[in-house]
């Protein structure tokens, strides 16, 4: 009996679970598994029926491999299946077993070990793989959508120019220009969770921004919402494009009134907050670090767990055709990874939902909140233009159009076409307007190129997005000029005379 002890020892402190099980009861369990199963002491386990703390879904797998073990003598394989606990809790576990002889009688000897954590860890891997798969192929036609929308909305426009108000196509026409800028939200919204969308962060006080949308949040509520908003304490600076911020309240503001039937509470909320490793596991997506927390909270209808798993998609939405359009969330879903961040959701049925996002702590201290907006220049020119574009009829396209307006066009289908232009054009060239993608040189490094040779004094980028040219993720420096496709011909104008107006470094 002696010559045991050392054994019984080792199993007993072992770090994996272990238990015997004699004809269906448990009559050993070592320390591990008196934790796993949550249980005061191995009494309160021994004698007791096993399949009381087997989920009820899996006792037939149990008990075929207990028959299995005792039968053939051999040990059954490792098997995933679910346990539960004294409390009620579930869980799921790895578990093998053999045959043993326990005092004398056979039993079977069975080793688990809780996976439960590695089960969801790999679970919100395979999801944001899936929204990263998505969000590269709704990038990729949202980008290509642009140009021909580009090309849609400005020959609707030069149209309507040249047509009297009076004349018959103008109206068919119109409705050509309306169905196109309604295509082109969409793909705004698609570009913005592919995070191809090219912004221009600003170190923001999150506070003084959300207080100064309170104003444009109220009417979207309506009078049976009650709106609470606690700003934190001494709130860290983030870094974010404002008119993202606006799109991130104004969809989780939609979201929570259409979740709330008839009268309620959304509570919006900030504070700091510190990351560590271990807070980590639990938020898909994020690293370490200080944040500032932004939390919504609505006591509307909640949603299930299969609900829940599928919000961020795009086009995911339990709304009636016309209600939604299911872009909301992956919007701000795709604001949030662009900038570092990171979002969770917890939700209940009938209790309501909570989402919390997490934006990086910016370490500089925050600009004031812009009071004015720019005036709308004068849009004409005499000026110069070197047009840089791969795409044939935007080219045209951007040509006719500043023509129009009193500048002198010179046109390149591509980078080396713009060098051969800027070497041979003996006179004054105001402006360089390029592409910011193009395939033999990118607009930056043909910016370069020309100002090694001869001076341009003013640039405009335009593009769909800015991948990872511009830098990574899209993020523009504050003082780029930029024209995001597709435009209209009022921002192509307004564009142009703003870059020829405002002195750049040069
Ligand atoms: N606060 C909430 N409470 C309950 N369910 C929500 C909440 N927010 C989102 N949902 C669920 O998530 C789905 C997706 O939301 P999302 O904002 O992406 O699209 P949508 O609101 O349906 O349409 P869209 O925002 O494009 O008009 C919703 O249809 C709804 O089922
Ligand atoms: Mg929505």
């Amino acid at each position: 009996m002696t010559s045991e002890a050392p054994y019984r020892a080792l199993v007993e402190h072992s770090p994996e679970a272990a238990y015997v099980v004699r004809d269906g009861r448990i009559v050993f369990a070592n320390a591990a598994a008196v934790r796993m199963f949550g249980a005061p002491s191995a009494e309160a386990l021994l004698g007791t029926d096993v399949l009381d703390r087997v989920h009820p879904d899996d006792h037939a797998l149990a008990l075929e491999r207990r028959r299995l073990v005792l039968a053939l003598n051999v040990p059954a394989p490792l098997v995933e299946m679910r346990f539960v606990a004294l409390d009620g809790r579930v869980f799921e576990v790895e578990v093998q077993a053999t045959a043993v002889e326990f005092d004398g009688v056979r039993a079977t000897y069975s080793a688990a070990r809780d996976i439960s954590r590695r089960k969801l860890l790999e679970e919100q891997v395979r999801q944001s793989q899936k929204l990263e798969a998505v969000g590269r192929l709704a990038g990729g036609i949202a980008h290509d959508f642009n140009n021909t929308l580009a090309v849609i909305l400005g020959h609707a426009e030069f149209a309507l120019q040249e047509l009297p108000p009076e004349h018959p196509l103008h109206h068919d026409i119109r409705a050509i220009e309306r169905a196109a800028q309604h295509s082109a939200a969409l793909t705004r919204q698609l570009l913005t969770y592919a995070r191809r969308q090219t912004v221009s962060p600003r170190s923001l006080d999150l506070n003084e921004s959300v207080t100064a949308t309170m104003r444009m949040l109220r009417p979207l509520l309506g009078e049976s919402i009650d709106l609470a908003w606690s700003p934190g304490e001494g709130l860290w600076p983030i870094t974010l494009d404002p008119a993202q911020l606006d799109q991130i309240l104004t969809n989780l503001c939609a979201n929570a009134r259409d979740a709330i039937s008839g009268v309620g509470r959304l509570s919006i909320a900030t504070s700091n907050c510190t990351l560590n490793a271990a807070d980590c596991l639990q938020i898909p997506a994020s690293q370490p670090g200080d944040y500032v927390r932004l939390r919504f909270t609505d006591d509307g209808s909640g949603m299930s767990a299969e609900t829940r798993s599928m919000i961020f998609e795009p086009f995911f939405t339990t709304k009636g055709l016309g209600e939604g359009t299911g872009l909301g969330l992956s919007t701000v879903y795709g604001i949030v990874r662009q900038n570092h961040g990171a979002i969770t959701v917890e939700s209940t049925v009938g209790v309501g939902t909570q989402f919390d996002i997490y934006l990086p702590r910016r370490m500089v201290r925050p600009e004031p909140v812009a009071a004015s907006a720019p005036l709308f220049p004068e849009s004409t020119g005499s000026e110069t233009i070197l047009v840089v574009e791969d795409q044939r009829d935007i080219l045209m396209l951007t040509r006719r159009a500043l023509m129009k307006r009193g500048y002198t066009v010179l046109a390149a289908d591509g980078p080396e076409q713009a060098l051969a232009i800027a070497r041979a054009h003996p006179a004054t060239i105001d402006l360089l307007l390029t592409d910011v993608m193009m395939p033999t040189m990118s607009g930056p490094d043909l910016a370069r190129a020309i100002a090694a040779e001869r001076a341009i004094p003013r640039l405009l980028f335009m593009s769909g997005f800015s991948a990872d040219l511009i830098a990574s993720d899209g993020l523009l420096d504050a003082d780029t000029q930029f024209l995001g496709k597709p435009f209209t011909l009022a921002e192509l104008f307004s564009r142009v005379r703003t870059s020829l107006d405002t002195p750049q470094p040069v």
